[in-house]
This record gives C-alpha cells, structure tokens and sequence, in this order.
C-alpha cells in the first residue's frame, strides 16, 4: 500500500485548502494516508544548526512534529501540501515546512540529496483569491525544492477565486483538477 503524507497550511478553520485536503484524503482512503493540519501540529522554525549535515541519514535534532515527520518522509511515495497564497507566496506556516525538510539537502551528497529514495511524488496545492493559475509559476518554481528530498514526480495545482472559505470545494472545475490528482497520486 502507497504510503501517503497530506499536509494543509491554512490557518482558517473550514479554509479552501482544508476542504480539498479532506477531498484528497477520501479519494486517497484506500491508502490510508497520514493527514498533517499544521495549525494543530507542533512544528517550528528551523534554527540552522546545520545538525542535520553531520548525520547520515535525513534527521532533525529537533523533537517536535516535524522532527518526527522527516524519517516518514525520507520513505513515504507520496506528498501532497496545500497552501493559501499571502501576498504572492506560501504561507509562513507552508514556509517552514519547506525550510524544516532541510535535512533533506547535503551539497557532500550525490546530488546534494540525503533521500534514501526518489521517484516519489509531489503535490503542491495553492488557493489564492485572485485569478486560476495566477500562482502556476511560483508554485512550480516552490516545488522544484522538493526534488532533493526525492520527489522528483511532481504536480501543481494552482487555483484562484478562492477568497469565500470552502468555497472551492463546490466549483465543478476544482472537483475536477482535484479528482485528477487523486488519479495522478493512485498511478
Ligand atoms: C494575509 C492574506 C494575504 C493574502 N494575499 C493574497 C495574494 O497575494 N494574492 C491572492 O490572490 N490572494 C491573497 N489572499 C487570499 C487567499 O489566498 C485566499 O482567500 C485563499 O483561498 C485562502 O485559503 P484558505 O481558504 O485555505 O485559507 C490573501 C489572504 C490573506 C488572509
């Protein structure tokens, strides 16, 4: 069975992102997928202590969620991480997800990768208020930095009109992109 990480950034409670978050995990049920809502989670900054370059594997000298999270995501297959879009970027809570796979990142290594595997996916979600794909650069240019830590499949979804909380759930076009993915993930 396809191990499979969601992670939902949103800060608002009933957020776009947290209703297509909850549609990706019921079409990804079979899977079991491990469902990660950062506003209830422990994760903070990273501090760049640079411990992480003096270990062999990909680990974090810190001891909160996100800590424990690295070794799941040196061996999961699949990533999804959905997004609100402030003032033309990720969240700050997306932010440090991204800088927290830090661990992830040797320039000592072949390919300056501490990934024990590639070939995994990647999926960044982004919800934004102004118009469809306005982010479409951004969010491909953000997830190439999830290469080093072997997701070298990756999909991005960008999605406007997003400014009504949830409201993205009932767009038939959304539903659509979303059931695509979900597809995209289960191949
Ligand atoms: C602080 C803040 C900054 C925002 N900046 C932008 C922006 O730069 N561009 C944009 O299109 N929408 C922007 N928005 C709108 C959100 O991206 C949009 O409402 C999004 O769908 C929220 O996602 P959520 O419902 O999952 O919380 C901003 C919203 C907030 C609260």
């Amino acid at each position: 069975m396809a191990k499979i990480i969601i992670i939902n950034t949103t800060p608002r409670k009933g957020g776009n992102c947290e209703v297509l978050a909850k549609r990706i995990l019921v079409g990804l049920a079979d899977s079991d997928p491990t469902y990660i809502d950062f506003k209830e989670a422990d994760i903070r900054y990273c501090q760049g202590c640079d411990w992480c370059k003096h270990q062999d594997s990909a680990q974090c000298i810190q001891k909160d969620d996100m800590g424990a999270l690295v070794p799941e995501l040196d061996s999961c297959d699949a990533l999804v991480l959905l997004s609100p879009i402030y003032y033309g970027e990720l969240t700050a809570q997306a932010k440090t997800f991204v800088d927290r796979s830090y661990p992830f990142f040797n320039p000592a290594k072949p390919n300056m990768s501490m990934a024990s595997k590639g070939g995994k996916k990647f999926a960044l979600v982004t919800t934004c208020g102004g118009s469809d794909e306005e982010y479409q650069a951004y969010d491909e240019k953000l997830a190439q930095t999830f290469a080093v830590c072997g997701f070298s499949e990756q999909k991005v979804l960008a999605l406007g009109g997003g400014s009504v909380p949830g409201s993205l759930a009932d767009d038939a076009a959304v539903q659509a992109k979303i059931a695509d993915l979900v597809d995209w993930i289960k191949a």
